[in-house]
């Protein structure tokens, strides 16, 4: 296996073959563990899970549902433990309960899908000479927040009349957060968590601003609206209003109600990754995970604090409530040779230039026609309005530690080029996309805070057998398929570690490997799949691990309790459960070195 030893460091591991395993395949000379099972008793006073006892206050003691984004942070003065966070993007009724039914559901089984949705702290613990991770129960930091716990709306957009309900007058108040889909991790030590489909979570929206942002005018999937008024628009035209932003939360302060920033603005929020400029100021990268929807970027104007002081802590709290909303215009410099086959431009790449252009600063609106508060609350209506770029679902984002370059997964979009849709472009280069792109961004100056930007397609996913993939360049014949990336993250040899969801090739889908700079860029190699149904998320790459979030196990249309489509992680007989899962090497040895 002469595969094996090859590969930029941090990558050297026989590459995985595409499979269909209804299990977690690691390389060979990895092993692997679950961390946590959704259901697992975190909080003190939660019972062990039982799933035919299954009740909302348990669950509202233990690790949530669909585990999504996921950060490892190193927690001080306590020896070989890390503070884990996750998000818990959204419930599976059908594989979560007997006999569900889902015209008909119960009071409990709701509340229970309330308490399993949100996020969780829980700190974990490290074997030691290995990459295992167990989590610590009753820790004081361990955390649930569900779509009933308390946030605060800050920023711009807080109190603002489309903010306000019944219940919360001042429009500063939220119960829940939702569809926490992928996020990120800033350099002050808090996370970062984008609420993304929130519209399902609705019944009975009219307006055109609503449909704007998928909301329906019927019934909801799961019928939230029979239990509590607020989820039908029709009774509460603002409180979706409430839902579609960035979340902050710090997990090492549990007295701190987390926060929604409306100067991020409201969309399909899947992520949002802070860089520096070198003044000290967050530069927040954010897609928008629709077909056809934008990517933008926040500026702070105020510069973080370092240091460990409470007054520090404070103050950096306060820092994504003040700077500028920007949207990406992008232009190729090969129009003419764009034909939606993805058959490369004469000039040898998929690139061009950029601008950013600002939509609102603090109270004062930069988009004719809108308030300052209709931009933060509207946003899509606001990048309609300017002409920004219509992108193939803007999913997670990350900026390279190593070259500042941002690097954000395009996962697909089957309708690009369809009847009445915007054709392919040199940043969107197929009609009917099936496997998806990855862009790199190099802002002008490398100054995050920049106008002006250029960008190549780093990525064009699918089988290298296809005449429309692209490799950096790279020699196809040496790279793993790869489609649909979807998380994505950096490991500390600045390779980009890209995660699927919705693998087009047949395969499960997975976790891969790619050098992003140096002789090797290009070079992708599948790191693990993923069981049958399920998504891969997270990622985080560690020195020791690589830890995901197996998302959705068993999700496959038709299956349900009774006749499951999986039976990972615990065999035949026990109910199906998304964990968050640690790979490691056996020899203990650093991975892919
Ligand atoms: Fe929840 Fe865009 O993935
Ligand atoms: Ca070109
Ligand atoms: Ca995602
Ligand atoms: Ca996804």
């Amino acid at each position: 296996h002469g595969h094996a030893a090859d590969g930029a460091r941090g990558l050297r591991f026989p590459p995985v073959a595409p499979n269909r395993n209804d299990k977690v395949t690691v390389p060979s000379g990895y092993t692997q563990d679950v961390v946590i099972r959704w259901g697992d008793p975190i909080l003190r006073g939660a019972p062990a899970f039982d799933p035919e006892r299954q009740s909302a206050r348990a669950q509202a003691g233990q690790f949530g549902y669909n585990n999504d984004f996921l950060s490892l942070l190193p927690l001080r003065g306590e020896r070989g433990r890390q503070v884990l966070v996750a998000n818990h993007e959204y419930t599976d009724e059908v594989l979560m309960f007997r006999g569900y039914d889902p015209a008909n559901p119960t009071r409990e089984q709701v509340e229970i899908a309330w308490a399993a949705h949100g996020l969780s702290v829980v700190v974990v613990e490290e074997e030691r000479g290995s990459g295992r991770l167990t989590p610590v129960r009753r820790h004081h930091l361990n955390r649930r927040l569900t779509a009933t716990s308390p946030f605060k709306v800050t920023g711009p957009a807080a109190g603002s009349p489309l903010l306000r309900t019944s219940a919360d007058p001042t429009g500063t108040r939220v119960l829940g957060t939702l569809n926490n889909c992928a996020g990120g991790t800033t350099p002050w030590g808090t996370t970062l968590h984008g609420e993304e489909n929130f519209n399902q979570y609705f019944a009975n929206a009219t307006s055109a601003t609503d449909q704007r942002y998928g909301l329906g005018s019927g019934a909801s999937e799961r019928k939230w609206e029979r239990f509590d008024r607020r989820f039908d628009a029709a009774k509460e035209p603002n409180e979706s209003h409430r839902f579609g932003w960035v979340v902050e939360l710090d997990p090492f302060d549990p007295d701190w109600t987390p926060r929604k920033r409306t100067a991020l603005g409201r969309f399909k929020h899947e992520a949002a990754q802070p860089r520096l400029t070198d003044d000290g100021r967050p530069v927040v990268y954010m897609g928008d995970d629709e077909r056809f929807d934008y990517f933008y970027k926040f500026v702070s104007s105020r510069r973080m604090r370092r240091g460990d002081s409470r007054a520090a802590r404070e103050h950096n709290r306060t820092l994504l409530d003040e700077g500028t909303l920007y949207v990406a215009k992008l232009t190729g410099d090969s129009p003419e040779d764009i034909d939606g086959s993805g058959r490369l431009p004469a000039d040898g790449e998929f690139d061009g230039s950029g601008v950013w252009i600002p939509l609102a600063t603090g109270e004062v609106s930069h988009v004719p026609g809108m308030t300052a508060d209709e931009v933060y609350v509207f946003t899509r209506v606001a990048a309609d309005k300017v002409g920004a770029t219509k992108m193939d679902r803007p999913e997670d984002v990350e900026p390279s530690p190593r070259t500042g370059r941002v690097y954000v997964a395009l996962t697909n979009n089957k309708d690009r080029g369809a009847a009445g849709k915007p054709g392919a472009d040199e940043a969107n280069p197929r009609n009917a996309n099936k496997h998806g792109q990855i862009l790199e961004l190099a802002e002008h100056w490398d100054d995050p805070a920049s106008d002006g930007f250029a960008w190549r397609l780093f990525l064009v996913a699918g089988d290298p057998k296809d005449p429309s993939t692209y490799f950096a360049g790279f020699p196809k014949e040496k790279v793993s398929p790869i489609s649909c990336p979807d998380n994505v993250a950096f490991d500390d040899h600045g390779n980009l570690w890209i995660s699927t969801d919705g693998n087009q090739l047949g395969s499960h889908d997975g976790l891969f490997g790619v050098a992003t700079h140096g002789e090797r860029r290009g070079e992708l190699k599948q790191f693990l799949t993923v069981p049958t149904g399920a998504e891969t998320c997270g990622p985080v790459i560690q020195d020791r691990r690589v830890l995901v979030a197996v998302q959705h196990p068993g999700e496959v249309d038709g299956a349900s309790v009774e006749k499951p489509a999986s039976t990972w992680p615990d065999g035949p007989g026990r109910l199906v459960r998304p964990s968050v899962v640690a790979v490691w090497r056996k020899d203990g040895r650093d991975i892919g070195v």
